[in-house]
């Protein structure tokens, strides 16, 4: 098989060996429902209770307000719907949330909410002025995402919190892109609701969670038995939290040598590419961007092409998130930045992990030149 570089680490990781050794440790040896009373049980219960500790840490919360769900799209859903799903409702979010609440915020719509979206500006960034305009008017709740999952660019989620407490107003962040990626102290930041993701930093797909604020009240979202504190109720995805513990306790022990590595690599990585290869623009450059994502705009260059043309050569990366790949419209993220169709159309996202290598980024660039390079002269002829 030839060689595959995978680049494309917002879209998901792949387990590391100490993830994949704690799934199959819970689906054998500690397999058992986590609520039966015999050692089965007992066994089940101690690997959800250390994963929980262990994923709370992360997070910065303590284990009993961290709710196991099937991953972030369910906990935004969760906050979302269950706080603003009537007529009346006011809830302020941004023109840049990942699709999990950007459909959520329009089916609430649908029912009678009334939905304030805040526009970026070139960087990427939301004005904290037009937000602490709006916060003057009653609000139910405020959801901005820590993190944007297409060009990393950073919120500033601490002055967003200070606004949303200081106004008495609820604040939910999407971490889904910052968990693992940068320090997040949930209890510290002073949101009310965090939403994160395993599989964006190691663990297994198909788990993740939502932080819950002592003291705040969240009805559930389903019904059913006492899991999760009868908050999230349904027989927990025990191998799944167990990789996410696995996962959670290898970053917490490496967090800040993995961001000076990941920030690093990334860093060379547009360098080295953009010395290398004429007329490349980083989306957002400007702005404080997570570190180990790049979204580059190649003029002249039809990004979907570059895309399945670096396929064909083993590098994987996208155009924009994995769930709007699937369709033909520019992203939103870029568009809302003030980028033209076309120009979404011409960027593509590079993310970066701890399994990534400088030589595997040096052999990127040099692909990406001669594929640029290819895409161009075709388009000329083209023209
Ligand atoms: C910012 C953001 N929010 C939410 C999600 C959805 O996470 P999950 O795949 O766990 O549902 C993602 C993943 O693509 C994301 O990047």
């Amino acid at each position: 098989m030839s060689r595959e570089i995978y680049l494309d680490n917002n879209a998901t990781t792949q387990p590391t060996a100490e993830v994949m050794a704690a799934v199959a440790n819970a689906m054998s040896s500690s397999f058992g429902n986590p609520s039966s009373s015999h050692r089965s049980g007992a066994r089940a219960r101690h690997v959800l209770r250390t994963s929980r500790e262990a994923v709370a840490e992360l997070i910065g919360a303590s284990p009993d307000a961290l709710f196991f769900t099937s991953g972030a799209t369910e906990a935004n859903n969760w906050v979302l719907q269950r706080l603003c799903m009537q007529p009346g409702a006011r809830l302020i979010t941004t023109e840049i949330e990942h699709s999990s609440i950007k459909s959520s915020s329009e089916m609430l719509e649908n029912v009678g909410a009334a939905v304030f979206r805040l526009p970026t500006d070139k960087s990427g960034h939301i004005d904290l002025q037009q937000l602490a305009d709006l916060l003057k008017a009653p609000v139910t709740l405020v959801s901005a995402q820590w993190v944007n999952n297409e060009t990393g660019v950073i919120q500033p989620v601490e002055e967003i919190a200070r606004l949303c407490r200081d106004r008495g107003v609820l604040f939910h962040t999407d971490a889904s892109q910052a968990v693992g990626k940068l320090v997040v102290d949930a209890e510290k930041l002073g949101c009310d609701f965090l939403s994160f993701s395993a599989h964006k930093f190691h663990g297994p797909q198909g788990v993740g969670g939502l932080f819950v604020r002592q003291g705040v009240q969240l009805p559930p979202f389903v019904f059913g038995g006492g899991q999760e504190f009868g908050w999230r109720p349904g027989t927990e995805n025990l191998p799944g939290i167990a990789g996410a513990g696995a996962a959670a306790a290898t970053r917490r022990n490496s967090l800040t040598q993995t961001v000076c590595e990941l920030a690093q690599l990334r860093d060379a990585f547009e360098q080295c590419l953009l010395r290398q290869i004429p007329d490349v623009y980083v989306n957002g450059e400007r702005a404080n961007r997570i570190c180990n994502t790049t979204n580059l705009r190649f003029e002249g260059v039809d990004g979907e092409a570059l895309v399945a043309r670096l396929d064909q050569r083993g590098i994987r990366c996208s155009q924009s998130s994995a769930c709007m790949n699937r369709r033909p419209e520019p992203s939103y993220v870029l568009r809302a930045m003030g980028l033209s169709e076309s120009e979404a159309y011409a960027s593509v996202r590079f993310s970066f992990s701890v399994l990534n290598s400088h030589e595997e980024a040096e052999v990127v660039v040099e692909i990406l030149a001669e594929e640029v390079a290819k895409l161009r002269r075709f388009s000329m002829n083209f023209c």
